[in-house]
């Protein structure tokens, strides 16, 4: 498994705002939809395109297109939902499935809710989006999940990581590519990242 952590000041300052207590349902979401996309443009970096043959007013010439349709983005519910958008403005055509996973207050162990993929994966590129990567159960039980039905290319996108959550992953997925915005210092107690941003979903969503 690789792992490219972002180091573009656009990022790192958007990530900053994230963090801020004060920082509004509304403003974070905007942040978080925002900060996928410039990850996503990092991400997508080697997304593959196919010639097609367009006829410019001078001439007729092949060029490059990315094929769209090979790439499914996955959010972790609830809060990958938030980074969903920011992939999709730059690949508006990609297929979205839903990975439904909490995490049980008391023991931290993910428990699944709901799942549906696009039918067949095995082909596509997927990027499974969280933005945050805490003990990292949820990730790989995600990620446990998607190879189960056919997923082999992946990429998983999460804005702010813990050490141990990026081991637990990489010990578990050496195959799949890992980006993350800021690799912060470590979980708390209650296996919360410090100093984080909180908890994503509630932040998002506007609950508590
Ligand atoms: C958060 C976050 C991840 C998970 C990370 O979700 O969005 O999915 O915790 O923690 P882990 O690496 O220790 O598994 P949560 O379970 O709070 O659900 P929510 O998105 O519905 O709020
Ligand atoms: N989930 C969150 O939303 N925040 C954390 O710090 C850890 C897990």
């Amino acid at each position: 498994m690789s792992v490219s952590y972002m180091t573009h000041p656009l990022i790192r300052h958007k990530i900053t705002l994230l963090r801020k207590e004060d920082t509004s349902t509304n403003e974070f979401r905007k942040l978080v939809e925002e900060i996928a996309m410039l990850m996503g443009y990092e991400a997508l970096s080697d997304l593959e395109t196919q010639d097609i043959t367009v006829k410019t007013p001078i001439e007729e010439s092949v060029q490059p297109v990315i094929s769209g349709k090979k790439l499914a983005v996955v959010p972790i519910l609830r809060a990958g939902l938030g980074m969903v958008n920011g992939i999709l403005a730059l690949v508006p055509s990609a297929r979205v499935g839903h990975i439904g996973l909490y995490r049980d207050p008391k023991t931290h162990e993910p428990h699944e809710y709901y799942c549906k993929l696009p039918d067949p994966i095995d082909q596509r590129q997927i990027v499974v989006v969280d933005p945050m990567l805490a003990t990292g159960g949820s990730a790989i039980a995600a990620v446990d999940f998607i190879k189960k039905h056919g997923g082999q290319k992946i990429k998983f996108m999460s804005i702010i990581a813990a050490p141990e959550g990026v081991d637990a992953l990489m010990k578990a997925h050496p195959d799949i590519q890992l980006y993350v915005g800021c690799l912060d210092r470590e979980l708390n107690e209650n296996a919360y990242i410090c100093p984080g941003l909180g908890d994503a979903g509630d932040r998002i969503f506007g609950t508590k």
